[in-house]
């Protein structure tokens, strides 16, 4: 077998390196083969870059991911924060003489805080998921901690995730305007059946030939240029989402004119809800701190996001509105929300105006959430073929037998592709797109199982500590699709990771449908005609990789 040339000096340009310098980057070389002529091509890097760096993978920080401060930016915000913490000594001081602040009941376990700052000392820097699982072997699966004066609640077990996330979904928030962390309402109402209208298990059967298309072409620009990997599997879910939801085509070397706004716009909400990077995460009230202030330059950052997620909002939706006008608008969305706004506003006695800022929002979360989730999920699955070529085997050889080596897998095939499914599974599993999912925040003080559940607690499951229970699947670190298989059917009786990985109860991602059908014909199409392996060093031997995750929200 044909081994490739070594790897070359570096996959990441110079100055990303530094970028980088104190981050994994893992470098992924992968070996590429036509599947049916049985021909290896020599290999060129494919950097799988698992760093902080927002624009190789996505990484959103939850408001609730406790990340350790970052201390260059809490003294760039010492001034604010003297007084801040003056004010939360007070109302500390007012809720502690409260009568009955926890009606008589404990708060939950948890590490022995400060005054004051309580945690934030002890938040953990790096993977917290797995923090919190090594903390929960001390203090139960339900871990409480206090920041600032802000509760935060991490719960460690499929079963209280189910109690507190679906049943008591109706006594949880998001924190914002955007639909994505809005909270409860007509208006979260509103976003969501028109949303939904879109991307439910029927509708996202509609998407599929355009999924399939833009897969395609992923194929032939690895073919040509397999060193740009992760700009490839960037192409391929954000022209998917483009012209699905605004019709429009982008250009087959990826340019269009919403990089830069999603790149921006994501950075936002990535850094932005990251608590101890910016202090105003935790203390709300410091966003009325004008930026001239000593250590509130933050203002002008959030300043630079806010434009780019205006852009992103704006910028699809007018244009969809101008082609409309001019009557060549093609098939999108966006252009199907937009015809029906005068019927909308009947049902809802809203405005055309109100409907149309929906509209804009569905268009703006729609992009973020669907150009680069996905993405990640895609990558885990390639990394995990790099480091197991026997499952790799499997895959092939399943795909052999039902794709054969004429033609492309097609949706067609996914009820017979059953090893390629429960891989897809297990990448969901393996390595989570949403480790800590997204936080919920308490709108009334609460109880779960004894414990006192204080209002305006930001509630995060620990997705990853349910994926990675030994109790549920066995050797959890282990990369294994097989565990979703019985019978040569896929096993309805195991945990499904899609019911942990997109979500919970009412705010459960809503384009999961669609994204489980572009991650499965991504996976089935590159496993068809390439092969992946690990990267080489200069004496030709295989490079040992380390899996990792970034840390945040979407990892
Ligand atoms: C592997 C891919 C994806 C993962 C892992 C994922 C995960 C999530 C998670 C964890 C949430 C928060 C649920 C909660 O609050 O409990 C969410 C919400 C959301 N996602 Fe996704 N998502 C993915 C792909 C997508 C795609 C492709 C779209 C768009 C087409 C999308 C659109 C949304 C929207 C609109 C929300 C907000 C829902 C609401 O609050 O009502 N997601 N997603």
């Amino acid at each position: 077998m044909p081994r490739s040339k070594p790897v070359a000096e570096r996959a990441v340009p110079e100055q990303e390196e530094s970028q980088f310098s104190d981050d994994l980057v893992i470098v992924v070389r992968l070996d590429v083969r036509l599947h049916d002529k049985r021909k290896w091509r020599p290999g060129v890097e494919l950097p799988l870059i698992h760093a902080m760096d927002d624009r190789s993978l996505l990484e959103v920080t939850s408001e609730f991911s406790f990340v350790h401060p970052n201390m260059e930016s809490v003294l760039r915000t010492i001034p604010v924060l003297l007084v801040a913490v003056v004010l939360l000594a007070f109302v500390r001081f007012l809720l502690d003489r409260k009568n009955g602040y926890t009606r008589g009941l404990p708060l939950p376990p948890g590490p022995k805080g400060w005054p004051v700052i309580g945690n934030m000392l002890n938040m953990t820097a790096s993977q917290p998921w797995i923090a919190y699982r090594n903390l929960a072997i001390e203090c139960g699966d339900i871990i409480y901690f206090q920041v600032l004066g802000q509760p935060l609640l991490v719960l460690g077990n499929a079963a209280l995730v189910s109690e507190f996330f679906e049943k008591r979904s109706a006594n949880t928030v998001g924190q914002d305007k955007n639909y994505g962390i809005m909270p409860y309402g007509q208006q979260w109402r509103q976003h969501r059946r028109l949303f939904w209208q879109h991307f439910n298990v029927r509708a996202v059967s509609a998407y599929q030939q355009t999924q399939t298309d833009t897969t395609r072409k992923f194929l032939l620009k690895l073919l040509q240029d397999p060193s740009q990997l992760v700009e490839h599997i960037r192409y391929a879910f954000l022209a998917t989402i483009l012209k699905v939801l605004v019709g429009i085509d982008v250009s087959d070397n990826g340019d269009n004119q919403y990089s830069g706004h999603i790149d921006a716009a994501l950075e936002g909400f990535s850094q932005g809800l990251m608590p101890g990077k910016f202090l105003v995460g935790l203390l709300p009230f410091l966003r009325f701190v004008p930026s001239w202030v000593p250590g509130a330059g933050f203002q002008n950052t959030f300043a630079r996001w806010r434009e780019a997620s205006a852009a992103l909002r704006h910028g699809p939706f007018e244009h969809v509105k101008d082609a409309m006008e001019r009557g060549d608008a093609p098939e999108s969305v966006l252009a199907k929300l937009l015809s029906r706004v005068p019927d909308e506003s009947g049902i809802w006695g809203a405005s055309a105006e109100e409907v149309e800022e929906i509209i804009k929002n569905i268009g703006f979360v729609g992009i973020e959430g669907g150009a680069e989730t996905t993405f990640s999920a895609v990558q885990s699955a390639f990394l995990a073929m790099s480091l197991h070529p026997s499952v790799q085997k499997k895959v092939q050889t399943e795909l052999d037998a039902v794709v054969g080596p004429h033609r492309l897998p097609e949706f067609a095939d996914q009820a017979s592709l059953v090893y390629v499914s429960a891989l897809c599974k297990e990448a969901l599993r393996w390595q989570n797109v949403t480790p800590m999912g997204v936080p919920h925040r308490t709108t009334a003080d609460d109880e779960l199982e004894g414990y006192f559940v204080p209002a305006g607690t930001l509630v995060s499951a620990n997705v990853w500590a349910c994926m990675h229970d030994p109790a549920v699947f066995e050797d959890p670190d282990e990369f294994r699709p097989e565990r979703f298989i019985r019978n040569g059917k896929l096993d309805v009786s195991a945990r499904d990771p899609s019911a942990f990985a997109f979500g919970f109860g009412r705010r459960i991602c809503p384009g999961r449908h669609f994204a489980e059908a572009g991650l499965f014909i991504i996976v089935a199409s590159v496993l068809h005609v390439f092969d992946i392996t690990p990267p080489l060093d200069e004496q030709g031997r295989p490079i040992e990789i380390t899996p990792g995750q970034t840390d945040g929200i979407i990892s």
